[in-house]
């Protein structure tokens, strides 16, 4: 009795939550995310260094004496040089940091953070060997853009395009393909500019040049940044395409048949499962000509600046469930979302304006990635990123990620889903943060990359504010 009416009223909030997010997403512009570095010493002194969501894993921040902000390698490399030579520690911070573990963090408090945040410009388009040539922090958005003025497209990013080329190249951040090279952006590298600590007779930093070829490149390409900072990466393009886009939504029955066939029937295909209402959303995506007809795009609706009491109001209504145990709850609210977001065509656009049907056909820098809560002008957090930490009660998460090797996805699955069987209301929370995302990534050359073809399974999941 007590949950059904706590399940009634929650489906009240609930859609009051839903009007606001989808229906008023602009209401005005909206603001930037924090800074992941804040000094209390002067703008450059006695700092303390997170992650976009404001908290490591392990629910603290770090420390660090002094963050520098260069703006050119002569720069970085006086500032690597400066600190190899005082024997201090030193790691990159980038614009956001949207890396959920403590990977910019120098170890100690007297540690020294390198942002990339200034080190932002595209450098060279080659138009005739196809390829782009950046500095570090420059985002995945701007390389886009950049790409794309020279009719040129990086085939394959990570959906969200608030990461810096430096960063992404770091974790080896991917989109989903089986597609040639596959889904990673650092199966595109073809040349790279490092600067690394060096002896006192090279006065303690160097540059290294790696190009495609050189076996080092498959140690730097994908290094966590722990082999030095990373000045400039230049990266192969390819012509200008389109690519028409079709979700289908099917029951979960034969997914672990389908799961792996499906990543070779179409270049860009993804799964979202939502293993409580057995259902699998599939990404029929394919590359088309550019002489197709077709000006879609895909803006993310959960990338998009979202009014504050709406970031709010989705929270509450998860803690709500989450505190009452009632999980029976949550898969009736996932129910809700999925179904709206489903009729939102989850951000698709057949021109740029309104949905009017699949499939979506559009310009690969409009389809590829989205991220426009994070590229705002100030408005006192009217509007934000569902995540940003400095709204109270805003969207908090862990995400867990395993890596299956294709011969191994069946059975990932059906043990998945014999879990399910046992406790079919138990994984409905997933669901409330787009269900379990499954993309196709290749083995690969690089040290830190992927031993075999996989699927890539992300579980993102509620987690508490406080301990
Ligand atoms: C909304 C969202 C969606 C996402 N979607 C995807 C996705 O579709 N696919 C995917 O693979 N991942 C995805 N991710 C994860 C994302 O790829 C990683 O969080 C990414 O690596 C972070 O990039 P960043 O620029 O924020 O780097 P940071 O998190 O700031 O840094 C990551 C690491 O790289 C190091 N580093 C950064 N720049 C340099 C440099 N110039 N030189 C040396 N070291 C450096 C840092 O020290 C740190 O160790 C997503 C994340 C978010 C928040
Ligand atoms: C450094 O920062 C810490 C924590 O923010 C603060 O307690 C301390 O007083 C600061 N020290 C100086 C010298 O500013
Ligand atoms: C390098 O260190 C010296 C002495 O410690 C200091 O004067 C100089 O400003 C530093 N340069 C940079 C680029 O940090
Ligand atoms: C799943 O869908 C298939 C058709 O795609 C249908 O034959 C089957 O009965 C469905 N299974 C369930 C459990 O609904
Ligand atoms: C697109 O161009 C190709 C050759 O350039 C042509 O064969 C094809 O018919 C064209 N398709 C459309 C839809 O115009």
């Amino acid at each position: 009795m007590e949950n059904s009416t706590l399940t009634k009223s929650s489906i009240l909030l609930l859609a009051a939550a839903i009007l606001l997010l989808f229906l008023f997403p602009d209401l005005s512009t909206p603001s930037p995310p924090p800074s992941p570095v804040s000094c209390t010493n002067g703008i450059t002194n006695n700092c303390t260094v997170t992650n976009a969501y404001g908290m490591f894993p392990d629910r603290s921040t770090c420390r660090a004496l002094k963050v520098v902000y260069p703006t050119s390698e002569q720069e970085l490399l006086q500032f690597v040089a400066n600190a190899t030579a005082s024997k201090t520690k030193m790691k990159v911070v980038t614009r956001f940091s949207h890396s959920i573990p403590k990977l910019s963090c120098p170890g100690g408090s007297d540690g020294l953070v390198i942002s990339t945040l200034n080190l932002d410009r595209v450098l060279n388009i080659d138009s005739t060997t196809m390829q782009i040539t950046v500095e570090s922090g420059v985002t995945v958005k701007a390389l886009i853009e950049a790409a794309a003025e020279a009719n040129l497209v990086i085939p394959y990013v990570p959906y969200w395009f608030g990461l810096t080329i430096g960063g992404l190249l770091s974790t080896g951040a991917h989109g989903s393909s089986l597609n040639g090279k596959g889904s990673a952006v650092h199966e595109y590298v073809t040349e790279m500019r490092l600067v690394t600590p060096a002896p006192a007779d090279q006065n303690y930093a160097t540059v290294k040049a790696l190009k495609i070829g050189d076996p080092d490149l498959d140690a730097t390409k994908v290094s966590l940044g722990v082999l030095g900072v990373i000045s400039q990466v230049t990266l192969q393009l390819q012509p200008m395409f389109k690519r028409s886009l079709t979700f289908v939504t099917r029951n979960d029955s034969d997914l672990a048949d389908q799961a792996v066939s499906f990543g070779y029937q179409h270049e860009f295909a993804d799964l979202a499962w939502y293993p409580g209402q057995r259902k699998v959303l599939y990404r029929k995506d394919d590359r088309v000509p550019v002489n197709v007809s077709g000006n879609g795009a895909y803006d993310f609706i959960g990338f998009r600046p979202t009014a504050t009491l709406a970031i709010q109001t989705y929270r509450f209504t998860e803690k709500i469930f989450e505190t009452e145990n009632d999980a029976d709850g949550k898969c009736v609210y996932s129910q809700l979302i999925t179904s709206t977001l489903a009729i939102l065509a989850y951000g698709l656009t057949n021109n740029g304006l309104i949905f009017t049907g699949y499939p979506v056909i559009g310009y690969q820098n409009k389809m590829e990635a989205s991220g426009g809560c994070a590229f705002r002008s100030k408005d006192g957090l009217l509007t934000a990123c569902p995540w940003d930490p400095r709204i109270k009660g805003s969207s908090f998460f862990h995400q867990t990620t395993v890596s299956i090797p294709l011969d191994r996805v069946k059975e990932f699955i059906l043990d998945l889903q014999k879990l399910r069987y046992l406790q079919p209301a138990a994984l409905c929370g997933l669901e409330l943060y787009g269900g379990v995302l499954m993309r196709y990534a290749k083995s690969s050359s690089a040290y830190l990359g992927k031993e075999a073809d996989v699927l890539d399974f992300d579980f993102t999941y509620y987690r508490q504010v406080e301990d």
